[in-house]
C-alpha cells in the first residue's frame, strides 16, 4: 500500500503539522504564563546559570533590592556588593553544594545589601533545574525579606535582657538600701568607740579594722547602688575629649607596657550632662577590662565623636530614645567572649576571672550608671578577635560651657556653732546623726519624722539647718518637708541625706538639683564638710 499519496495520509500531515504547531502555542503560552507569574510574584525570583551567573532577576527583586535586571545579567554575586561581608563565607559553601550536585534543593539565610547600601536580612529557598541530560541547567531561587522578623527577635531579646536585668536591680537595690542602713549605724558608732578608745591602742587597732571591714563592706553597697540605678549622681556639663585625654594619662601605666593606647576624639564634640568622676570610673573599668583580655599585650583604642539616633533605629531597638548622643567606643584586640558569656556580662557579679580576681560588679557598674544617666550601652565582641563597648552618652540639652570635672575638697573637717534640725526614723541612725554634728560644735534638735520636725520648726526660731533623709515613712517625704521648713522659715539651710536616692532626686528643678545631698554611710568627717557646706552655701 502506498501511503504516502493516500488523502488520509495528507491528512494525516497536515494533523503533524497542526500538532507541532499547537505544540509551539502550548509552550509559548506556558513560557508567557510563567515569565507573568515569576514577574508578578510577590516573592522576588532569581535565576542563576550553572556558573552562578544572574539569568534572570524579577520585577519584585527589582524593587526589593533596587538594582534593575539589565544591570545584573550575566553577573557572579560576588561582582557587586550584594552579600554582606560576614556571610560571604557561608554563602560560598551553599552555592558549592548546589553547583556540585550535592545539594537539590536548600534553605538557607544571610544578609545582602540593597542598591543604597540597607542591609536586609535574607531567606533563600534554592532549587537546581536539571536539563534532560542530567547536567545543571540552572538554579532558581526565592528570596523573602526576614529583615522585620530577625530585628523583632534581636529586640525581644534585648527587651528581655533589659527586663531580666532591672529585677535583679530591683532585689539588689533593696538590699543594698538595708544594708546602706545597717553599715552607718555599724561605722558611725566605731567612730564614736574610737574616740573613746584614744590612748588603749590595741583597742583603738581592733576598732580600725572593723572601721576598715565595714568601709569595704560600705564601697560593695555603693557598687550595688551603681547597678541598680540609684547611685547619687552630680551631673555637670562635661567635655568628654577633655576627660578621656586626663583619663588615659592617669591609667596609661596601670595598662602595662604592652598595651598601646590610641585614642580617636572628634573635635566638635558636643556636650554631655553627666557625673565626670563616674564616667572616669566607668572608662577605668573598661580599660582595666581590655588589659584583662590582652594578657600578651594588643592595642586599646578609645573613639569618641557624636552619633545621632534616628526614631527608625530606635523603634526597632526598644530600649535606646532617639536623640544626639556622644558615642564613646572603647575597643581591644583581646581575646573576646563566646555568646554564653557575652549575654551574661552587665548581671552583678558575674566574672569569668578566677577567684579573688576580679567581683564581677565592673560592667554591673558601668551599665547602671550609663543608663542612669539617660545613655546607653552595647557590647559587641569576636572571640579571638576583640571586644568593642560602645557608650552612648546623651547630649546636654541646654547651652552653656563645660565645666572641668569638679576637684574634692581634701581640707580639714570644719567645725560651727549653729543649731540643726536632724530628722531620721530609724532610732540607731538618729542617735549617729545626732552625735555627729555635736562632735564638730553644733547644737543638735532631733524628730522622728517630718510631722514632727514641723511641729519643732513652729515653736523654736533658732534652727539653722534641716537634716533630713529624702525618703521617709509617713505622708512626707524629704522634699516635702523641706518646702514646707522654707515656708515656715524663710532662709533655712537643708542638707539631705540618702543611701536610697530612687530616681526623684534627678529629676527635680533647678533648686533641688542643686540641693546636697549627703550619700549614706558617711564617716564623721563627711558629715561636717557637708554641713558647713548647706549653712554656707544657703548664706551666699
Ligand atoms: N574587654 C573584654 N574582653 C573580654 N571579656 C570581657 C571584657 N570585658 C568584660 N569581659 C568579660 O565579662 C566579665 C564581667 O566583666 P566585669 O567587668 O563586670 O567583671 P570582672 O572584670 O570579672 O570583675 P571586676 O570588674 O569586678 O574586677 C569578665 O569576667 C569577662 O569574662
Ligand atoms: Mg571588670
Amino acid at each position: 500500500m502506498d501511503t504516502d499519496s493516500s488523502p488520509a495520509n495528507e491528512r494525516g500531515a497536515e494533523s503533524t503539522g497542526t500538532r507541532a504547531s499547537a505544540a509551539a502555542d502550548l509552550l509559548r503560552d506556558a513560557h508567557q504564563r510563567l515569565a507573568f507569574h515569576v514577574n508578578n510574584s510577590p516573592i522576588p525570583v532569581i535565576e542563576w546559570n550553572s556558573e552562578f551567573r544572574l539569568a534572570r532577576w524579577s520585577r519584585r527583586a527589582e524593587e526589593l533590592f533596587g538594582w534593575r535586571q539589565e544591570e545584573l545579567l550575566g553577573r557572579h554575586p560576588s561582582d557587586w556588593k550584594f552579600v554582606h561581608e560576614e556571610d560571604a563565607e557561608s554563602v560560598n559553601a551553599v552555592m558549592q553544594r548546589l553547583l556540585s550536585g550535592a545539594e537539590p534543593r536548600s534553605v538557607s539565610r544571610n544578609r545582602n545589601y540593597t542598591k543604597d547600601g540597607r542591609v536586609l536580612h535574607t531567606e533563600w529557598y534554592n532549587s537546581v533545574l536539571l536539563r534532560r541530560d542530567g547536567g545543571l541547567d540552572s538554579i532558581l531561587s526565592l528570596v523573602l525579606d526576614v529583615t522585620a522578623r530577625v530585628e523583632a527577635d534581636d529586640a525581644r531579646k534585648i527587651l528581655a535582657q533589659s527586663q531580666k536585668l532591672d529585677a535583679i536591680g530591683q532585689l539588689t537595690a533593696g538590699i543594698a538600701h538595708d544594708f546602706n542602713n545597717l553599715l552607718t549605724v555599724i561605722l558611725g558608732n566605731l567612730q564614736l568607740l574610737e574616740r573613746q578608745a584614744a590612748g588603749h591602742a590595741a583597742m583603738a587597732k581592733r576598732l580600725r579594722t572593723a572601721a576598715n571591714a565595714a568601709l569595704r563592706g560600705s564601697d560593695l553597697i555603693k557598687r550595688l547602688l551603681a547597678f541598680s540605678r540609684r547611685q547619687v549622681l552630680s551631673p555637670a556639663r562635661v567635655d568628654v575629649a577633655a576627660l578621656v585625654r586626663e583619663s588615659v594619662e592617669l591609667f596609661r601605666r596601670t595598662l602595662g607596657e604592652d598595651i598601646s593606647v590610641r585614642t580617636t576624639l572628634a573635635d566638635d564634640l558636643w556636650v554631655v550632662e553627666i557625673d565626670a568622676h563616674e564616667l572616669e570610673t566607668a572608662l577605668l573599668n573598661l580599660a582595666i577590662n581590655a588589659r584583662d583580655a590582652m594578657p600578651g599585650g594588643g592595642v586599646l583604642a578609645i573613639e569618641v565623636r557624636n552619633h545621632v539616633i534616628g526614631q527608625e533605629y530606635a523603634d526597632r531597638h526598644g530600649d535606646v530614645p532617639a536623640g544626639d548622643y556622644v558615642l564613646m567606643i572603647v575597643s581591644d584586640t583581646g581575646h573576646g567572649m563566646p555568646e554564653s558569656v557575652r549575654a551574661r556580662v552587665f548581671e552583678p557579679f558575674f566574672t569569668t576571672k578566677p577567684d579573688g580576681r576580679g567581683t564581677g560588679l565592673g560592667l554591673s557598674m558601668v551599665y547602671g550608671f550609663i543608663k542612669q544617666s539617660g545613655g546607653h550601652i552595647e557590647v559587641y565582641t569576636e572571640e579571638g578577635h576583640g571586644t568593642s563597648i560602645k557608650l552612648y552618652l546623651p547630649r546636654a540639652t541646654h547651652a552653656g560651657a563645660a565645666h572641668p570635672p569638679p576637684q574634692a575638697a581634701a581640707s580639714a573637717a570644719p567645725r560651727g556653732s549653729e543649731t540643726v534640725l536632724v530628722v531620721e526614723d530609724n532610732a540607731d541612725l538618729r542617735d549617729i546623726a545626732a552625735r555627729f554634728p555635736e562632735q564638730f560644735g553644733y547644737t543638735v534638735v532631733t524628730a522622728v519624722d517630718a510631722a514632727e520636725a514641723l511641729a519643732i520648726l513652729a515653736t523654736r526660731d533658732d534652727v539653722d539647718l534641716l537634716f533630713t533623709d529624702i525618703v521617709m515613712p509617713g505622708e512626707m517625704n524629704g522634699d516635702e518637708l523641706a518646702a514646707k521648713a522654707g515656708a515656715l522659715r524663710p532662709g533655712i539651710a537643708v542638707l539631705y541625706t540618702s543611701g536610697h536616692p530612687k530616681g526623684a532626686l534627678r529629676t527635680g528643678d533647678a533648686a533641688r538639683c542643686d540641693t546636697p545631698v549627703l550619700l549614706k554611710p558617711y564617716r564623721a568627717a563627711e558629715l561636717a564638710r557637708a554641713v558647713r557646706a548647706a549653712l554656707e552655701g544657703e548664706r551666699r
